[in-house]
């Protein structure tokens, strides 16, 4: 993946690295819920779905997987809080035990909108896994159970987060350069 390691900056966590963590957590996440045979993970697209298609492979349970997609108004690089519902999910979860994988936790707006939106819902339980949580000031305030790295509060690009569509498919996750984006 040659093509466009040149807008990286640096490195943050390799295929391998992000190979060992998340089977990790998935090993936690089966333990956690050992007990539970009717368990829905969402993703929230786009940027969570790699994460959520290699933690599931790690999740030894049997599960639901479904997606949602949102669009937060905003100015381009910061949610704004002000979110809207473009896909919902396809299965009830109501009385059902939820867990919602998120790439990154920024503003935490996004996800804070989402966790109401889906309490309201009134599933048995709701869980947090994410993968990245951005070292940013004033970021809401959510418990989140299970998080994979805790990452600068810089431009982040790969494994399935992008900067203008692009650098989603890079197998790793870095710093994107700031000449490329300013
Ligand atoms: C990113 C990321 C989170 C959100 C985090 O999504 O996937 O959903 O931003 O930011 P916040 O904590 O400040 O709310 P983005 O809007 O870039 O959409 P994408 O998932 O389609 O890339």
């Amino acid at each position: 993946m040659q093509a466009m390691r040149e807008d990286i900056d640096r490195v943050l966590f390799t295929q391998e690295d992000l190979e060992k963590r998340i089977a990790e957590m998935g090993a936690q996440i089966t333990e956690d819920y050992k007990d539970c045979d009717d368990l829905v993970v969402v993703s929230v697209l786009r940027g969570a779905a790699i994460f959520m298609g290699d933690l599931v492979r790690h999740i030894d349970r049997p599960l639901e997987m479904d997606y949602m997609a949102i669009s937060s108004y905003g100015n381009g690089t910061k949610s704004s809080g002000v979110v809207r519902i473009q896909k919902d999910l396809s299965s009830t979860i109501k009385d059902r035990h939820v867990i919602v994988c998120e790439d990154i936790l920024d503003s935490g707006l996004t996800l804070q909108y989402l966790i109401r939106n889906l309490q309201s819902r009134e599933p048995a339980s709701i869980d947090i896994a994410l993968l990245l949580r951005k070292n940013t000031p004033e970021q809401a305030n959510l418990k989140c159970r299970y998080i994979g790295f805790e990452v600068p509060d810089e431009f982040i690009v790969g494994y399935g987060m992008d900067y203008a569509e692009k650098y989603r498919n890079l197998p790793y996750i870095g710093v994107l350069k700031r000449e490329v984006y300013e």
